[in-house]
């Protein structure tokens, strides 16, 4: 744990250069735009331990798996989003000292993420090594209104010196990538070239051949007037710059505005990139930094808007969960269904950006309830148009007629995980994909994905299941063997009663939406059928019979479900037994010890008793909350999440607050003590699910929208916006009243509190606990 910002409702704030924070903060102060995004590292050189990091969605690498022994099956690589061209540089030297705060006297350092306008403020006053004294003030943003730019004001005040300050802005293209498996670079030259105030960088990916150029161009003001000056351009592989030097006098002050755009062959013609990006960088010079710079504040105005929650009397919570809603809208904004969610987003380079379970499970209701409704169909689209790559991925493993495995790492819809039996055995995440379609009809009612797209998928889906599942002569019922459950400090495991309930609700689903699209559209449906070789009759009567005779662990006596076969075999040893010492356990024991170990890194059982909650009474929901909590130590940042959420629904809410504030203030307050590496950034739609459906208890049932709000002690009152069905809802909750109000004209059918209302247009109810 690491607590070094300081509380504000709106803004991260860190004052004091601390060196051991800098690559901390290059995680947490990070800026981007859905299209791309950064670390918050410095414009000029620091030659301190940094983590340079720029990113550009879509654009990967399959880098070669490393493992000891390859066997049959193995994904050939683990794909990496890249780090691409730094576009921010500028180096500045004064009379001839270089500029680096690695060297240099630093005081009054403050660094502002304007979370509520979308931008990245510094300043400080450094004394160099030549003892001339600097005042910086700096401030850039990535444009979410063209997300292809980027800028940036510099500021330097000559605080006590006359002479020359020379500043090299520059574009990098040769950069690698911290987790390189054999350290390769994964870029090629194609052209570089620089002249006057402008350079361009064309770069090519090995292997996937994604074309990037990177364009910038820049102006200097002294004392509030452009100057002109004689640039002198120069460039080399991969890198070009222009310097310029300055005639200075004590208390002159230059800025230096650089632009920049960024344009890939992933949403661009590749002939066309360097002209492409020219014409950005002539509408950016044309508008210029300020004006850029406003349309950025009202877009950002405009994403609050939506998104926004409220918590009053409690500081620390009110910061994180905006922290964490402004890191989900800088990572994903729904334009490209070709896009999704890496764990880390564009914040660092564990997990190679890849897509994860982590989209389904817990990031699509934030975009549902946040965002139009293309956010989240194009989320849905994005694993559709990966079908065919899933049915292949299952054949290649045995499996047949059009059975659908999808990864449970990819980029493109090939698996791409480099741990076997950890990741891959993970079939569970299947399931959290069919029920994404299921949570998205429920939501906003766009039965037409169903019938074009979703119950296709479904059927995959589902053969898969039906195929993956062997029978058991000794229980006399189906079973499901070698699997890995969310809870991957268990490997290898039979019947993980996470995945048998997931894989039967699968099945039960999707013959209701085949009767659905039947009835809805007989065309469609024999389309369907004709497409994919369905025989209805056969099929779905085998995956009835499947649920219907399932295998699921339990214990009677307990009153529990067992998390798979034999899980009580384990010795029983509570967290609360463990030594403060010996945790995290990921990083002090041994990987032998922890499998056989009871303790559990996420919710795995309680992740299931989540999704399916309406058919568990309240009293089993305990009996297992309690079992399972007492035994599992959150070593994964998806995992409190999901216990807050049960914990509010059982009313322990002391429970409920504390897993919350874990979840909600994991990177700011580096509770892992590796928010350096970047952040996390789908658990952070986890926080944002235990405001809105833990403490604000929101489901959707029978198309209605269901609220049961309680407040934390330490709340004064809260409120959170939702979409719902062309409305927007505003729910506050005080300790002693709800309000709801309808700001669309469409009526919305309420059940709050167990009762029963509608709530028309523009209109607002009130109910006294
Ligand atoms: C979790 C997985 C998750 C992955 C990426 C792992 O630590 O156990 O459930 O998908 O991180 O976030």
């Amino acid at each position: 744990m690491n607590r070094y910002l300081k509380l504000d409702k709106w803004n991260i704030i860190e004052e004091g250069f601390m060196r051991e924070n800098v690559t901390p903060s290059e995680s947490i102060f990070s800026i981007g735009n859905g299209r791309m995004g950064q670390r918050a590292n410095f414009e000029e050189k620091y030659s301190g331990k940094t983590l340079q990091g720029n990113y550009i969605a879509g654009v990967y690498y399959p880098d070669k798996t490393k493992v000891g022994w390859w066997k049959n099956g193995y994904p050939e690589y683990f794909a990496k989003v890249l780090n691409a061209t730094n576009w921010i540089g500028i180096n500045i030297q004064v009379n001839n000292t270089e500029l680096d705060l690695n060297n240099s006297e630093v005081s009054e350092f403050k660094r502002t993420l304007n979370m509520r306008e979308g931008h990245l403020t510094r300043s400080f006053t450094a004394k160099l090594s030549n003892n001339n004294t600097v005042k910086i003030n700096t401030q850039r943003f990535l444009s979410i209104v063209n997300d292809d730019l980027g800028a940036i004001k510099y500021s330097i005040k000559a605080v006590d010196f006359n002479g020359k300050i020379s500043v090299t802005p520059y574009i990098d293209a040769d950069v690698v990538n911290e987790d390189s498996n054999y350290d390769e670079k994964f870029w090629d030259p194609i052209s570089q070239y620089a002249s006057g105030y402008e350079a361009i960088i064309t770069v090519k990916t090995k292997k996937t051949d994604f074309a990037v150029t990177t364009a910038m161009r820049y102006e200097i003001w002294k004392n509030g007037k452009k100057i002109e000056l004689s640039p002198l351009a120069s460039f080399r592989e991969k890198y070009a710059e222009s310097k310029v030097e300055i005639d200075v006098k004590k208390g002159d002050e230059l800025i230096i505005y650089k632009f920049a755009a960024n344009v890939s062959s992933f949403n661009h013609n590749e002939n066309k990139l360097e002209d492409f990006a020219k014409k950005e960088l002539d509408k950016a010079l044309d508008k210029h930094f300020n004006t850029m710079l406003e349309e950025q504040k009202q877009a950002w105005a405009a994403k609050w808007e939506e998104s926004d929650i409220t918590i009053e009397g409690d500081i620390e919570a009110q910061q994180a969960i905006r922290f964490n809603i402004f890191q989900l809208n800088q990572t994903y904004t729904g334009e490209d269904e070709r896009l999704n969610i890496g764990p880390k987003g564009f914040t660092g380079e564990k997990y190679g950006g890849s897509t994860y379970w982590d989209t389904e499970a817990y990031c699509l209701p934030f975009y549902l309830a946040t965002a139009d409704k293309h956010v989240a169909r194009n989320l849905l689209l994005y694993r559709y148009k990966q079908l065919s790559r899933a049915i292949e991925n299952a054949a290649k493993l045995g499996f047949n007629h059009g059975a659908a495995l999808f990864p449970m790492v990819t980029m493109n819809g090939e698996e791409c995980h480099n741990e076997w039996e950890i990741t891959f055995e993970e079939i569970h995440r299947n399931g959290a994909i069919a029920y994404a379609v299921y949570n998205y009809i429920r939501y906003t009612n766009d039965k037409e994905y169903l019938q074009d797209y979703g119950l296709e998928l479904l059927i995959a889906i589902s053969r898969f299941w039906s195929q993956r599942i062997t029978f058991s002569k000794q229980y006399n019922k189906y079973v499901m063997l070698g699997v890995t459950g969310p809870n991957e400090y268990e490997n290898n495991v039979d019947n993980n009663w996470y995945t048998n309930t997931i894989a039967c609700w699968c099945m039960d689903y999707t013959r209701e939406c085949i009767n659905y699209v039947k009835k809805a559209s007989h065309e469609k449906y024999a389309a369907l059928i004709k497409k994919i070789d369905f025989n209805e009759k056969n099929e779905t009567n085998l995956w009835e019979k499947i649920s219907k005779n399932m295998h699921f662990p339990e214990h009677k006596e307990l009153g529990i479900f067992l998390q798979q076969d034999n899980y009580l075999n384990k010795e029983q040893v509570l967290v609360s037994n463990l030594d403060i010492k010996e945790r995290p356990i990921n990083q002090k024991w041994s990987w032998d010890r922890i499998l056989r170990s009871c303790f559990i890194k996420q919710a795995d059982t309680l992740q299931g008793i989540y999704l399916f909650e309406e058919n568990y009474e309240l009293d089993t929901i305990k009996r297992n909350f309690d079992f399972y909590e007492a035994r599992t130590v959150h070593e994964s940042s998806l995992s409190p999440c999901v216990h807050s959420i049960l914990a509010a629904k059982l009313n322990k809410m002391d429970k409920a607050y504390e897993m919350y504030l874990r979840t909600s203030r994991l990177d700011l307050d580096d509770y892992n003590n590796e928010v350096g590496e970047g952040l996390h950034i789908t658990s952070m739609a986890g926080t944002w699910m235990s405001v809105v459906q833990g403490f604000g208890g929101l489901r959707i049932y029978n198309n209605k929208v269901c609220l049961n709000p309680r407040i934390p002690n330490s709340w004064e009152g809260y409120s959170f916006m939702i979409r719902f069905r062309g409305s927007l809802i505003k729910v506050t909750t005080h300790k002693d009243r709800v309000e709801v109000e309808n700001f669309g004209s469409i009526t919305v059918p309420l059940v709050i509190f167990d009762k029963n209302l509608e709530l028309s247009g523009n209109n607002k109810i009130v109910i006294n606990r």
